[in-house]
């Protein structure tokens, strides 16, 4: 019963991971943070329980990382915990935590050679990057692909920094004929498959995803796990960092921030919005969480909209499109033509989610498609690496939340084959997973995306 599994393990860069699992719980180990920060989960039964459960971490300014129809993962940091610990633990049920630290210090960082000329041999998906590497990365991958690789300036972010979408696309003889018509250089006439990292600054396997994603699918159709037949196909557009302040901010300050970092209004103490929140399609600017909605109506209680508090991790904004990120993305969707499929790279959880998250009561009129294209996918990642996905539509997946840029995608840009996609863990690292993880889930990232495209270019009767 208190038999300890201690792993100890260096990383490559900076820091020593332990973890203790608890095996009375398989499948549920959680983990310390820098030694001292307990990432736990509580389980729940009732709307009310998973009210109280969040009532007692807003309280106490504790950071709530996952909420889902079944459980909450909370995140204690050394301050929050000696005081808050025993309180909420009468709440719900606390799963025994692991322990691991964070890395946090970059200084030491070795200045070095990617390689990316090899997809295969490259040493950049071996590790997480900050802003200044992505943008290099980005810059070579283009100037190695002139004729593969367009950098897209898409506007500002808040604090003024470039954002870069991230074109792919080969030309045909086709194409080139239409490149000379109306459409200008935008075009290759081929439909477009468009994938986001990270608009929740720490869920940084996001961010890094999308780059593997990008150089799949330059690399030479001899290596090993290139993706380049699609671009017989499809035209990518990828966006690896949607919000580059927000990004920043967790290699400088904190690891786990999770708005932009936008000042929502002179007088607030509070900065940032959550911009998966602030999309323009059925946009709310109350109940930035509502959790009666995740369970059936408790018909007894009236549902609990709490007031779109700025300082919320949830805050949605005072209008849909506030933050200049979530426009500057809007703005580009809408100026590419002929896009069929959208792709959110999230963390955590394996959950591959179709449209739609603002209510579980209505069904998009392509639900039917869209599941079963998801099922494939789950059932492709699984002979991968035996990874589990589950599926559904994403409100019945996490919680009703609106603003959500799948929504959008789905109910505005009419985009049909709109996802999120939650990727690896089940939460025994969470946000903070091990870089060691990046190729193999780049690897399943990228059987999604192959197995999407093929399922559209079968299935889809839009253009292709
Ligand atoms: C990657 O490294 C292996 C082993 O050194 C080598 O055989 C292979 O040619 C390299 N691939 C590329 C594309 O450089
Ligand atoms: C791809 O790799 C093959 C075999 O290594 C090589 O012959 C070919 O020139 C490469 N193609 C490009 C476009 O680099």
């Amino acid at each position: 019963m208190a038999a300890f599994w201690l792993i100890l393990f260096l990383t490559t860069q900076f820091c020593i991971l332990i973890t203790v699992s608890l095996p009375q719980q398989p499948g549920s180990q959680h983990v310390f943070l820098g030694g001292q920060s307990i990432l736990q989960r509580f389980t729940f039964e009732g709307p009310e329980a998973l009210d109280d459960i969040l009532d007692a971490a807003e309280q106490n300014d504790l950071d709530v990382w996952q909420v889902t129809n079944a459980h909450v993962d909370v995140l204690f940091t050394p301050t929050s915990r000696p005081l808050s610990l025993p309180k909420l633990l009468s709440k719900g049920t606390a799963i025994p935590p692991a322990i691991y630290s964070v890395p946090t210090d970059d200084t030491q960082r070795p200045i070095e050679e990617w390689n990316i000329r090899s997809f295969q041999n490259t040493t950049f998906h071996g590790q997480y990057h900050p802003l200044y590497e992505i943008d290099g990365f980005m810059e070579d991958l283009a100037a190695l692909h002139p004729d593969l690789v367009k950098l897209v300036n898409i506007g500002h972010s808040a604090e003024g920094r470039e954002m870069f979408a991230i074109s792919i696309s080969k030309p045909t003889e086709l194409g080139e004929q239409k490149r000379k018509g109306k459409e200008g250089e935008k075009s290759t006439g081929k439909p477009g498959f468009v994938v986001t990292g990270a608009q929740h600054a720490r869920e940084w396997v996001a961010t890094a995803a999308a780059l593997y994603i990008a150089h799949s699918l330059v690399a030479n159709g001899s290596e090993p796990e290139s993706m380049s037949s699609l671009l017989d196909h499809f035209d990518f557009h990828i966006i690896p960092t949607p919000n580059p302040d927000g990004y920043v901010y967790t290699w400088e300050k904190d690891r786990f921030w999770y708005k932009n970092r936008m000042i929502v209004s002179p007088e607030e103490q509070c900065q940032g919005l959550d911009m998966n929140r602030n999309w323009g399609y059925h946009w709310s600017p109350s109940a930035p969480f509502n959790p009666t909605d995740l369970l059936k109506k408790n018909k007894k209680k009236k549902p609990k909209i709490p007031p779109a508090d700025p300082c919320s991790v949830w805050y949605p904004g005072r209008r849909p499109f506030e933050a200049p990120e979530v426009n500057n993305i809007a703005n580009f969707i809408t100026q590419t033509p002929r896009l069929v499929v959208f792709v959110d790279l999230r963390s955590y959880g394996q959950m591959l989610s179709t449209p739609y998250s603002y209510s579980c009561n209505v069904l998009p009129a392509d639900a039917e498609d869209q599941l079963e294209a998801a099922l494939g996918v789950a059932h492709a990642i699984k002979k991968k690496h035996g990874t589990s996905f589950t599926t559904g539509s994403l409100c019945s997946m996490l919680y009703s939340a609106p603003g959500n840029i799948v929504d959008w995608m789905y109910g505005e840009a009419h985009i049909k084959y709109s996802f999120a996609a939650h990727l690896r863990d089940t939460g025994t690292y969470g946000y903070a997973l091990p870089p060691e993880w990046i190729r193999p889930v780049g690897e399943e990232t990228g059987t999604m995306i192959e197995y999407l495209a093929r399922f559209v270019a079968k299935n889809g009767r839009t253009g292709l």
